[in-house]
């Protein structure tokens, strides 16, 4: 895999810590919960070309191929160490998925290539100019009909996302999410957007997105 040159976020901020993403993923944030609602959102056909945008350890891109294994699935992060995981667990669980090294702002496909785009809990990993043209790569890379799934940080909606706003505003990537912009910072390429739900964590209140392109 090629070394990449941008800076980026890793998953829990400090490398030290990756080992350990699954770990906190599955039991703390409950997240095959979450990834099979946004899954079950973006109904899969087969046949369809899919990406998983941030992918980290390939958990959502794997879950995607088990619900519908005659889609072409791909998952692209900027984090060889987290992709090594990916890899790893799609060779275990016989998924055939690919995965790409790379950086959401400079998707490595041609136009019009995806069915649906998704992307779990990564958007909140970039600063403001980085979420605008990630926005616009994913409206580039979508077929006209294609759809894009997100779920991330989004306006709090519990008394405890309320709480917890402030503390999470003091990261800069987090404070579109938290202002309720994604459905507009995706929407501006050409994109339909909404909210479609919510999912309470430990960490805060995620919030689901759909986008579509006509
Ligand atoms: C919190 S993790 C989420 C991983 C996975 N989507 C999941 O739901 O478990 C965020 C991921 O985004 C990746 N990432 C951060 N900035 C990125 C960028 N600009 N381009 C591609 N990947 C990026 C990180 O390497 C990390 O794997």
């Amino acid at each position: 895999m090629k070394e990449t040159k941008q800076e980026y976020i890793p998953a829990l901020s400090f490398r030290f810590l990756t080992p350990f993403y699954d770990f906190i993923q599955k039991y703390i944030v409950r997240d095959v919960r979450y990834k099979t609602l946004l899954i079950q959102q973006a109904n899969i056909q087969a046949g369809h070309k899919v990406l998983d945008l941030g992918c980290g350890t390939g958990t959502l891109a794997i879950m995607v191929k088990e619900s519908q294994p005659d889609a072409d699935v791909f998952g692209l992060d900027a984090d060889p160490d987290m992709l090594k995981v990916a890899k790893q667990k799609s060779d275990e669980k016989n998924a055939s998925v690919t995965f790409d090294t790379g950086f959401t702002n400079e998707l490595p496909y041609p136009d019009a290539t995806f069915d649906r785009v998704m992307s779990s809990i990564m958007i909140h990993h970039l600063k403001t100019p980085d979420k605008i043209k990630t926005a616009k790569e994913v409206f580039r890379v979508l077929k006209p009909g294609g759809e894009l799934h997100i779920i991330d940080f989004g306006k709090p909606y519990t008394l405890y996302g309320k709480m917890l706003g402030p503390f999470l505003y003091r990261f800069e990537e987090a404070n579109d999410n938290i202002a309720g912009d994604l459905p507009k910072i995706f929407g501006d390429p050409g994109l339909k957007t909404e909210i479609t739900g919510h999912f309470w964590t430990f960490f805060g209140d995620l919030a689901f997105l759909k986008g579509k392109k006509n």
